[in-house]
């Protein structure tokens, strides 16, 4: 594995206002991650996952000390680079998968290339390349309403990746897909970790999940209570 560090945090502190006082939901976190990292965020309800991604996605700040990501500092962005920063770099996958219902399923996954300017001739390409890794050739022309929950999440994984971004953060990606298709979205994740050096980060309580993670890092009310990394027998 590369070790260029593409994402640290230090001393992060995330508190909310709550009735007068304040909620500390992430309590001085100190955390890098590196180019192709396939690693998860787990712990139990309410330990601060989606607080932690969301501020690694620059969807959120940070109340203290300092998030880096992509050599940017979280919090000290303006709207507009932050935005930058998502569209150009990140590609985020969530639980109830946020597909656009009235488009079809190339148009959902064409969506981050349009606003990446991208001409036609790259966007169907690229769109179309998508599609074929998440094994959904067949249904461009679906409509979100038209799919199975798994199929969904596949066009999730396919519009998360399309511009090939440096990092994919999934939010409980596999929440609501039985034993087998979450398998194969995992399995989907981890060859496209391989092929393309992706770093990918989950927030996930889920044992199936667990079982793909290369590295793990265990919150306990809003602290880092294991960071660990998983040997994987045969995996060169
Ligand atoms: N906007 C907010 N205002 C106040 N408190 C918040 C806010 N967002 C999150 N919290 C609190 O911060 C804590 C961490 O929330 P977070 O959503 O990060 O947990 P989680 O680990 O993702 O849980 P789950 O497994 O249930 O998704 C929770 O106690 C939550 O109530
Ligand atoms: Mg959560």
């Amino acid at each position: 594995m590369e070790n260029s560090k593409i994402i640290s945090t230090e001393g992060l502190i995330k508190w909310f206002p709550i009735g007068g006082g304040k909620f500390t939901a992430l309590n001085d976190i100190n955390l890098t991650f590196g180019k192709g990292e396939f690693a998860g965020i787990v712990g139990p309800s309410g330990s601060g996952k989606t607080t932690l991604l969301n501020i690694i996605g620059s969807l959120d700040v940070p109340s203290e000390g300092k998030t880096t990501v992509l050599g940017q500092s979280i919090g000290e962005l303006s709207h507009k680079k932050a935005a930058k920063l998502r569209n150009e770099h990140l590609g985020f996958i969530f639980q109830t998968y946020n597909l656009l219902p009235v488009y079809s399923v190339y148009e959902n996954v064409e969506f981050p290339l349009l606003l990446l300017g991208k001409n036609a001739e790259e966007r169907k390409k690229a769109v179309m390349d998508a599609l074929e890794w998440v094994g959904l050739t067949d249904k461009v022309k679906s409509r979100p309403a038209q799919l199975s929950g798994g199929e969904c999440q596949r066009v999730a994984v396919a519009r998360a990746m399309v511009k090939k971004p440096v990092i994919v953060l999934a939010d409980e990606p596999t929440a609501n897909l039985d034993a087998e298709n979450s398998h194969n979205i995992l399995q989907t994740m981890e060859n496209l970790n391989a092929e393309f050096q992706t770093t990918f980060i989950f927030a996930t309580h889920d044992d199936k999940v667990k079982k793909y993670l290369h590295r793990k890092v265990s919150l306990f009310d809003g602290k880092v209570s294991q960071d660990e990394l998983v040997e994987k027998v045969g995996n060169g």
